[in-house]
């Protein structure tokens, strides 16, 4: 896409039940790795991506991440007062000065295609980025979703980030059915929110990264509770499939599913041993236990 992705949202408004009993407290999206939560890796790959809106839709159990965001006085001038300009840094930088962050409350859970729909206030009808901070993604080059949008042939086009996983986890995603033999992008034909193994198109899931026209909203509009009698983004997807182009996108990268433990574990070994603090002390110690 010519144009760079101005708006990405983020659906930060679930419970997290997963990480319970620390989630009942702490936004799962405020979980390390390493010294930086979930949504910071989030919000970093959408500015990469171009983006100066940031539009998270939250709910009242939330705000600890309008507060991660927002200046905090107190901390930076005890910071500059003694001197500690590298850690000033650390909590005053997190998002570039010509970036704004948008809160919208989705004051019931309905489901991902409803917290999306909750954005459309603030998109209007330009093409938007959605991004999952459970699905941590890590590329050396640009971030998934910038090249996703860089491939984005015309604003009236959806782009969906795809991964293969094993055949048995297909109720644990949207799964695509296109024909991605050759290269990284293919038409999606078909797609399906969470099918049980045996009636899966296929093995390749949706990851939580999306490129989507305005005209989603009119399809959000009017989509009715799916999978798990929630309002899917997967099934406003498949409506726009029926008289628009939807395109799978295999990114360059690594992705954590930062939504399970195991996930959260591999990323944060992952990002310890890239830290050149760290790396040694990691490997020496992994080493030694297994
Ligand atoms: C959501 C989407 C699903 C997608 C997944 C990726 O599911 O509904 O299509 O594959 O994110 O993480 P959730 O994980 O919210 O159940």
């Amino acid at each position: 896409m010519s144009a760079p992705l101005r708006k990405v949202v983020f659906p930060v408004a679930g419970l997290g039940t997963r990480f319970l009993p620390a989630s009942k407290v702490v936004a799962k999206e405020m979980l390390p790795v390493l010294d930086k939560p979930l949504i910071q890796y989030a919000v970093d790959e959408a500015v990469d991506a171009g983006a100066d809106t940031l539009i998270f839709i939250t709910s009242r159990y939330k705000h600890a991440i309008a507060d991660y965001f927002d200046t905090a006085y107190e901390l930076e001038q005890k910071l500059e007062r003694s001197g500690k300009q590298e850690l000033l840094a650390a909590v005053r930088d997190l998002i570039p000065k010509h970036v704004r962050c948008i809160y919208v409350t989705q004051s019931e859970a309905l489901g991902l295609g409803h917290a999306v729909l909750c954005a459309k206030p603030v998109v209007g009808d330009e093409p938007f980025g959605v991004i999952l901070p459970d699905d941590l993604i890590w590329n050396r080059g640009a971030g998934a979703l910038r090249q996703m949008a860089q491939f984005a042939p015309n604003p009236e086009a959806g782009v969906i980030a795809v991964e293969e996983v094993p055949r048995e986890e297909t109720h644990r995603y949207g799964i695509v059915d296109a024909d991605m033999t050759s290269g990284r992008a293919a038409c999606v034909r078909h797609v399906v929110e969470k099918p049980r193994p045996e009636v899966a198109p296929s093995n390749l899931a949706i990851v939580g990264r999306y490129v989507l026209p305005g005209r989603i909203f009119q399809l959000l509009e009017k989509t009715t509770p799916g999978a798990g009698g929630e309002i899917q983004l997967t099934d406003a997807i498949a409506a726009l499939l029926r008289d628009g182009e939807v395109h799978a996108f295999r990114f360059e990268g690594t992705r954590f599913d930062c939504g399970s433990k195991l996930g959260l574990v591999k990323a944060t070994l992952h990002f310890a041993l890239l830290d050149p603090t760290l790396a040694q002390a990691t490997r020496a110690f992994v080493a030694a236990s297994f």
